[in-house]
């Protein structure tokens, strides 16, 4: 989706108009350039009450001398909030249908800019489908859908700009998406491995680096080599760093990245298994929040690191009672082999805290069918040693309508994880209660402490479970990956 803002009075295409609940009129001076038949079209409607423009709804006019137009519900003016205006931005690109055409020109009128600003964010996030995997008919036009987006003089500037770096910033959710979605016969470590080396060779300012299997092995990563020697296509890390050459701590995302989760041994049962393709959701995100930083221009050092596994039983896999030796030199003993995303982020964390210079670490990952139980689909479970942390984070979310909701690290959950007969710690909790903390806890174990102290690095821990996928209520995505959290850490990270 291509947008240019600017005070041209010209409608092109078809008009999109956003209008606030129980508007009987137009707003004044919006009418400029709309044909006469149109706007008394229009103008009956309104006062007819036939559109009553409730958020989440849209009407199109069409068959008019005057052009068509797209009527959009923003809701009641007192209640508008950036994610109303986001929905009601979605709404737009939802309801665009071969009638429309392919351009558009939104016209605002006194409207604040940071409710435009997110509409045509809307607009944008939800201008996404995943069709690689489709044959074309005659029928299929995948040309770009141009808008152009009008509102008074003295707002464009800014508009223009909150435009172009939603622009930038939703090339790193579709590509979240893109690799989410793929399907994981081409989806596998190494691909995914493959696919980010090309970005750091796309990218000067971009340095990417992979630990393979056997350097893997070597560096004694045994949670990551434990749930990835069972597959044929073998694990690895990726290692992403923006701007490497600026020094000092820096951000650093960690990504669960399981390419698929059979389960293991601990086979899941068959029903949607399919879905585990987005098990590495985690990294989909991370890989996503490096793009997008490239491409908002972002100046400062941040890093992301990748752990990438396929989790299949096989003669070659590892066993429920195995215990591993992980790369912080901690043991573990392995009670159920799909408890596998909280081996290889211990492996990936304790890497990340000691090798990578890390100003705070915050993994994502598609842990826990607990989490889904606790929250749903609204919110992503959120984990912190750091207050400071867990209310930027929060406050990231919220901003950027991706909700992150705190929940509990109790020492009672670290001690339920440590307490293993044999080993240092157990990847499976005593019980079936408070699944998504304990693994929480789990992973606690595996943050290192900051230089010679005896405090931990900040780190944050998003279990997105529910909101990698299938969440019916994301308004911003029609099927599938998500691309949950790109906008939360880009935001986080550059304040933008
Ligand atoms: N990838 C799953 C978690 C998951 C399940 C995410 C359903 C989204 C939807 C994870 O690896 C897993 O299997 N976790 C187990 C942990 C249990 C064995 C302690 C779970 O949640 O059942
Ligand atoms: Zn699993
Ligand atoms: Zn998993």
């Amino acid at each position: 989706m291509k947008i240019n803002v600017n005070t041209n009075e010209n409608i092109n295409g078809t008009l999109v108009l956003p209008l606030w609940q129980d508007s009987k009129n137009m707003a004044t001076g919006s009418e400029s350039g709309v044909h006469r038949g149109l706007k008394t079209q229009i103008e009956t409607i309104l006062q007819d009450g036939d559109f009553k423009a409730k958020s989440g709804s849209a009407m199109t006019l069409a068959g008019t001398e005057g052009g068509k137009a797209l009527l959009v519900g923003l809701g009641k003016e007192e209640e508008a909030t950036l994610q109303s205006m986001r929905e009601s931005g979605a709404k737009v690109t939802a309801s665009l249908a071969k009638i429309h055409g392919k351009t558009l020109t939104v016209k605002f009128h006194g409207m604040e800019d940071a409710h435009m600003g997110a509409f045509v964010e809307g607009m944008i996030l939800r201008d996404y489908s995943y069709d690689h995997y489709k044959s074309k008919d005659e029928d299929s036009d995948d040309t770009e859908i141009t808008v152009n987006v009008t509102c008074e003089d003295e707002k464009t500037e800014a508009l223009a700009k909150s435009s172009e770096l939603s622009s930038a910033v939703a090339t790193g959710v579709y590509l979240a998406r893109d690799l989410g979605n793929a399907p994981p016969n081409d989806m596998y470590p190494m691909a995914f491995a493959e696919q980010a080396r090309e970005f750091g060779r796309k990218h000067d300012n971009v340095d990417v680096k992979i630990i393979n299997y056997d350097e893997a092995r070597s560096l004694g990563m045994g949670g990551l080599v434990g749930v990835g020697m069972g597959s044929y296509r073998k694990p690895c890390i990726v290692i992403f760093e923006i701007n490497p050459d600026k020094s000092g701590p820096s951000p650093c995302i960690v990504g669960k990245g399981i390419t698929f989760d059979t389960g293991g041994i601990s086979i899941k049962p068959s029903p949607s298994m399919d879905e585990m393709k987005y098990d590495m959701h985690g990294s989909a995100t991370t890989f996503g929040v490096m793009q997008a930083l490239v491409a908002s221009g972002h100046k400062d050092r941040v890093i992301g690191i990748t752990c990438m596994a396929e989790n299949m039983p096989s003669s070659n896999a590892q066993r429920p009672g195995d215990v591993i030796t992980t790369y912080s030199g901690k043991t573990v003993e392995v009670l159920n082999t799909d408890a596998e995303g909280r081996l290889v982020l211990a492996d990936g964390l304790w890497f990340a805290g000691t090798e990578l210079n890390p100003s705070y670490m915050i993994d994502l990952a598609t842990l826990t069918g607990a989490c889904v139980v606790a929250l749903g689909h609204e919110a992503s479970g959120l984990w912190s040693n750091n207050d400071e942390l867990l209310n930027n984070i929060k406050a990231a979310g919220e901003h950027c309508g991706e909700i992150a909701w705190p929940m509990p690290l109790f020492k009672a959950f670290e001690k339920e994880m440590t307490d293993s007969k044999i080993a240092d710690v157990r990847n499976l909790g005593a019980g079936r209660w408070g699944g998504s903390n304990t693994a929480a806890a789990f992973l606690k174990q595996f943050v290192p402490n900051m230089g010679d102290t005896d405090e931990q690095i900040p780190w944050a821990h998003l279990d997105i479970a529910g909101t990698a996928w299938g969440a019916k209520t994301n308004k911003m995505v029609k099927t599938g990956a998500t691309g949950i959290h790109v906008r939360t850490l880009h935001h986080l990270i550059t304040g933008q």
